[in-house]
């Protein structure tokens, strides 16, 4: 088969990696890609906003299958505009990833569907809006209802807080404002064709930027699959389930990732928010361990044939820990040099995923605030951690940082 990936970061490189692997796998392109994918694929320049761009690369180069990575093309329709060219692709239409672009409209599916979520109520007027939370009390969740890269939702803990929230976030849209939801958090993973959905791995990310769950959040510092002590299978049928039968009845079924953000309450599983491709760095730990071939099983999503379909994982605990640029997330430096690279990827049971890095001459340097993710697996989740740090450890890059207790 002939593929076009898209997107740039560690999330992407994975999936070349697990793409490229695959015995059907004819010819992998991927836009633009990075450093790190170039050993494995052809990389295309045009970005993952050049919609049109993309669906003619895709005709002229014969492509068979287009797995776009990140959400924001998908939000936009490229899953669309691709099948209105008779192209494969794998991913929800513009309709079915409001399930990300749209916090309003999952509340609206998730509670039509009978699954379990925090009590919601959506505000265009910041008076009303002010008016509504002044009849409760703290903790309490602003968020803007449209896509904000992880920076539209705060946990106040005071009514200041929300009242700020609030006024910072009306300006740009509908917010909805929530009860909150105490326990601890797991992301599911689903693999969904319109009707059916298949297990693809559990994990936990660590989004604040410092040790210990401080500082400002970001994409991600570090992700750990499996997480320990969780059964997925309640949750792929009280709310992966539901969920997709919600879509299919309103005309808008749901194929490709879905990735469900849980909070593990006294009551159960409760859905906090959807999206609808993989998490980075989620997705680093989540191939490091699958094994069964990943191209058949994403042809088969698009294609509506995932009924007795089933992925296989390897036993191990895979651990990812993000190496990021210093001054992430607020002002990451870019061009510093990074080194080791090859004695990181040497140390057993270790892999090396690049995000923001690029080609100076024959150096690779960094050029993004998450630059690289290192991944190790092992029998259990104390080796896997142990692999991924004594990646860390060999890589040679002083501007860089990253998060001491992952894993831990
Ligand atoms: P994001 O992934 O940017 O939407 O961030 C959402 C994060 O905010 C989640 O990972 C939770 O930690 C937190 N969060 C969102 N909604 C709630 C809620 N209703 N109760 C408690 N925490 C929440
Ligand atoms: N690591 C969180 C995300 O990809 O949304």
């Amino acid at each position: 088969m002939r593929v076009l990936l898209i997107g740039s970061g560690g999330r992407e490189h994975a999936l070349a990696w697990a793409l490229a692997a695959s015995p059907l796998m004819e010819k992998l392109f991927v836009a633009p890609g990075n450093p790190g994918i170039a050993p494995l694929a052809e990389l295309v320049p045009i970005g993952m906003e050049d919609i049109a761009a993309l669906v003619t690369f895709a005709q002229e180069n014969a492509i068979d299958l287009v797995i776009p990575g990140p959400e924001a093309p998908l939000v936009a329709g490229i899953t669309d505009a691709m099948e209105a060219a008779g192209i494969e692709c794998c991913g929800p239409t513009a309709a079915a990833a409001q399930l990300e672009g749209s916090k309003a409209f999952t509340k609206d599916i998730a509670e039509a569907a009978g699954v379990p979520t925090a009590r919601w109520e959506r505000f265009i007027d910041a008076g009303e809006a002010h008016d509504f939370i002044s009849r409760r009390s703290p903790p309490i969740v602003v968020k803007a209802d449209g896509l904000a890269s992880g920076k539209g939702v705060v946990v106040a803990q005071t009514m200041a807080e929300a009242d700020d929230a609030i006024d910072r976030f009306i300006p740009h849209g509908p917010i909805v404002i929530e009860e909150c939801l105490v326990g601890e958090e797991v992301s599911l993973f689903a693999l969904c064709d319109g009707a059916n959905a298949v297990f693809l791995g559990t994990a936990r990310d660590h989004k604040r930027v410092g040790d210990g769950d401080t500082g400002p959040n970001t994409g991600g510092m570090g992700a750990i699959s499996p997480v320990p002590g969780f059964d997925p299978a309640p949750a792929m049928d009280r709310i992966i389930r539901p969920v997709l039968a919600e879509m299919a009845s309103r005309d808008m079924p749901f194929r490709g990732i879905l990735y469900a953000g849980l909070m593990l309450t006294e009551d159960g599983a409760s859905l906090i928010e959807f999206n609808v491709r993989f998490g980075d760095p989620e997705c680093q730990v989540l191939m490091a361990r699958l094994q069964s071939d990943l191209l058949p099983a994403l042809l088969a999503a698009c294609q509506g044939e995932l009924d007795n379909f089933d992925l296989r994982f390897r036993p191990e605990a895979a651990c990812g820990v993000v190496m990021a640029a210093r001054g992430y997330p607020n002002a990451p430096e870019s061009g510093s040099v990074i080194a080791g690279l090859d004695h990181a990827a040497a140390v057993p049971g270790a892999m090396v995923f690049h995000a923001g890095t690029a080609w100076r001459g024959e150096q690779v340097v960094a050029s993004g605030g998450r630059v690289l993710t290192l991944v190790g697996t092992g029998l259990d989740a104390e080796t896997a951690r142990q692999a991924a740090y004594a990646a860390v450890a060999a890589v040679q890059w002083p501007e860089g940082f990253n998060r001491s207790d992952i894993g831990l």
